[in-house]
Parts: C-alpha cells; sequence; structure tokens
C-alpha cells in the first residue's frame, strides 16, 4: 500500500488542480478505449475533479466517476453539468458485477493496492471489456524540465512507470503500452501554481514549500529557455496501458 496520507492530499487544493493539471490528448484517451463501442459505459477510476472524466464524455460515453476524496467529488460535480461522482475507491468499487465496457484510470493507479484493485476493477467490468491506467508525464529530455522535477521532488518519471505496469493480474491479458506527444501553455506562475497540486508538495513542510517556491522562481528568472517569456510550454509524454477483461 503507499502512504494515504499522500493518496488522499488532493481535495483541498482541488479548484486549483482542475485549473492547472494537463488534458488528456484525444487520441490517447480513444486509444485506450479501443474495441469499445459508442455509447459505451465507462467507469473513471479515482476521477479526481473530473478532468478524464469530462474527456471520455466529449466521446458520446456514459461515464461513472468514482473516487474517494469529498473535496475531488464537489469540484468534479461541480465542474461536469450532470454528472455525479460515485464515493468509492480501487479496492472498493460501488459498482454491480460486469457493469462497466471499461475501466479508466487518470494518474492515480500508483496509489492503489494492487492486488485488492486488480481484482475488484475485474470483477465490475465485463469479459473482454478495457482496463487502462494513463498518466501525463513531464517530457524529461527537455533540459529546464529535468531541472523542474528535481527541484520538486517529482517522481513520476516515464522509466519507473513503465518498469512498474506490466500485469494486472490473471483476469487480465497482456499489458500493451502507447504513447502520445502533447504540451500545456501556462505563465512561469501557473507552472508553480501547478505544482502546488502535487502530493510532495502538498504534503511538504513550510521550509520545503519555500525551498521548493524559491528554486523554481530562480530557474524561471535565470534559465535561458524560459527568462522574461511570459508563458512556456510545458512538455508532456501522455502513456497509456491497456489489457483486456480474460
Ligand atoms: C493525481 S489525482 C488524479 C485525478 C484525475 N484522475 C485526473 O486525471 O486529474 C489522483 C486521484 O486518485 C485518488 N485516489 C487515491 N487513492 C485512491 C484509491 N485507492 N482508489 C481510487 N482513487 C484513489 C485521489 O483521491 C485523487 O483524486
Amino acid at each position: 500500500m503507499t502512504d494515504p496520507t499522500h493518496a488522499l492530499s488532493f481535495g483541498a487544493a482541488a479548484a486549483d488542480y482542475d485549473r492547472f493539471r494537463p488534458r488528456y490528448p484525444v487520441p490517447a484517451v480513444r486509444w485506450a478505449l479501443d474495441g469499445v463501442e459508442t455509447a459505451a459505459r465507462v467507469v473513471d477510476l479515482g476521477a479526481g475533479t473530473g478532468i478524464l472524466t469530462r474527456a471520455v464524455l466529449a466521446l458520446g460515453h456514459e461515464v461513472l466517476p468514482v473516487e474517494p476524496d469529498p473535496g475531488m467529488r464537489a469540484q468534479l460535480d461541480a465542474a461536469t453539468p450532470g454528472v455525479t461522482a460515485l464515493a468509492g475507491s480501487a479496492e472498493s468499487l460501488p459498482l454491480p458485477d460486469g457493469a462497466a465496457d471499461a475501466v479508466l484510470v487518470g494518474q492515480a493507479y500508483h496509489w492503489f493496492d494492487k492486488e485488492r484493485a486488480h481484482a475488484e476493477i475485474a470483477r465490475v467490468l465485463r469479459p473482454g471489456g478495457t482496463f487502462a491506467p494513463i498518466w501525463n508525464t513531464r517530457d524529461e529530455s527537455v533540459g529546464w524540465v529535468a531541472r523542474l522535477s528535481r527541484i520538486a521532488d517529482l517522481r513520476d518519471t516515464a522509466g519507473n512507470l513503465v518498469e512498474k505496469t506490466t500485469d494486472f493480474g490473471p483476469a487480465f491479458g497482456p499489458v500493451e503500452l502507447a504513447e502520445f506527444a502533447h504540451r500545456t501553455t501556462l505563465s512561469p506562475e501557473e507552472v508553480i501554481g501547478m505544482l502546488h497540486t502535487r502530493s510532495y508538495w502538498l504534503t511538504a513542510g513550510p521550509a520545503e514549500r519555500e525551498r521548493v517556491d524559491r528554486e523554481l522562481r530562480e530557474l524561471f528568472a535565470t534559465h535561458p529557455d524560459l527568462a522574461g517569456r511570459e508563458t512556456v510550454e510545458l512538455p508532456y509524454k501522455t502513456l497509456v496501458f491497456r489489457a483486456r477483461r480474460r
């Protein structure tokens, strides 16, 4: 199990979370849902403020968002007309057996107790349904992005995720992986605002928060690719893992 203090640290920053965190590119969401017919029933597990929920709704599917944190659920409901997030977790889903054509997870699978979550996700998926954990990772082949990740102690590197996401247990077929490039345009202050929605910063003490912010401002003021810029393009690689329910 991961540290529950970190896993549920996001709720207090829910509005900023919704504002600053990157969206999911449409081709990535389509690939995650491969083989699932239109107007399918899709569970967005660990739905947070609904960033992935709204991307799936835009493709014409029905979405059932499931989220343990009440602050995140309230933000999702407010930002997503016609949808109400369900209270629940990956280890205990408030849904009947075989109810879903697909289960998608945006930026949350690393918090799950894997063995219990795999069994629970397999229970709610119909046979042949798709399970797909998705992550937006910063493209650290860009020098200043790698430096930013070190300052803010961001550990969700693409390499780590690929190494750890290889098997969803006996109820699932082989795991496939695809990668999609995209970028978001933010001002330096918005990048700092986005980093304030990360669990490392949310659970850090005042001195560590002060260090992170000071070094980030220094980076924006002095790095040759950033100094004097009103906005910066933050490059992302979206990693989509998917497997079929047997
Ligand atoms: C980084 S946020 C991602 C939110 C959203 N999916 C997105 O893409 O923006 C991680 C979310 O996972 C939720 N979470 C943490 N542990 C969980 C668990 N065991 N089961 C389901 N969700 C969990 C947190 O409450 C939080 O909303």
